[in-house]
């Protein structure tokens, strides 16, 4: 009777071992697609706001609004669990990365102020001074997007071997 119970733990927890890995492998491929479907609705929204259409520019502000609050959610729980992955090699293209790394971690964490004041601004209808600040606000967001794919690109298929 006891085995048997113990049996069953060992299967559970087995089973609910292969459930945390799989959400883990799908929150590694949702991190890159959600940094690169936030560039597009950046450039989608500055499109937007070029033509005048002020309704669409909000609505798809709002949208990657969304989709970086997601992609926070993914972060956190991704480097909860299994931290960060080294760069493999010793040379130029290490060196490239780490630049990269670090010029975006930088202003992913400056980019979190300039949101926040950007949106209040726009949400007031503070327009003048929400497009000056939208104007560093609009191309940090969109480096740190751009990066944030090329950082996932460089670290697990550029040298998938090494
Ligand atoms: C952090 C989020 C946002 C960013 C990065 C952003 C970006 C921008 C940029 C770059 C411009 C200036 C475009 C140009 O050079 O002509 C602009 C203008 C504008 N934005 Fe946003 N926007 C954001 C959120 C919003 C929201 C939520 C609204 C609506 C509630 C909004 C409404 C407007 C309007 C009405 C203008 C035109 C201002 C004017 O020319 O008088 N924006 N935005």
């Amino acid at each position: 009777m006891a085995a048997r119970a113990a049996r069953a733990r060992v299967r559970k927890n087995a089973s609910s071992k292969a459930r945390e890995i799989a959400l883990l492998e799908w929150i590694s491929i949702a991190i890159p697609c959600l940094n690169g479907l936030s560039a597009a609705l950046l450039v989608t929204a500055f499109a937007a706001i070029r033509r005048g259409e002020r309704e669409r520019h909000r609505n798809l502000m709002l949208a990657n609004l969304g989709v970086s609050i997601v992609f926070l959610v993914c972060y956190v729980i991704q480097v909860s669990s299994v931290g960060h992955k080294a760069f493999p090699g010793d040379d130029w293209v290490r060196v490239l990365f780490l630049t990269i790394l670090t010029s975006h971690t930088i202003l992913a964490v400056c980019l979190v102020p300039l949101v926040l004041r950007t949106f209040f601004l726009a949400i007031r209808q503070r327009f003048d001074e929400h497009r000056r600040i939208a104007r560093i606000t609009f191309p940090i967001w969109l480096y740190v997007s751009v990066t944030g794919v090329v950082i996932y690109w460089m670290v697990n298929h550029l040298r998938p071997y090494a």
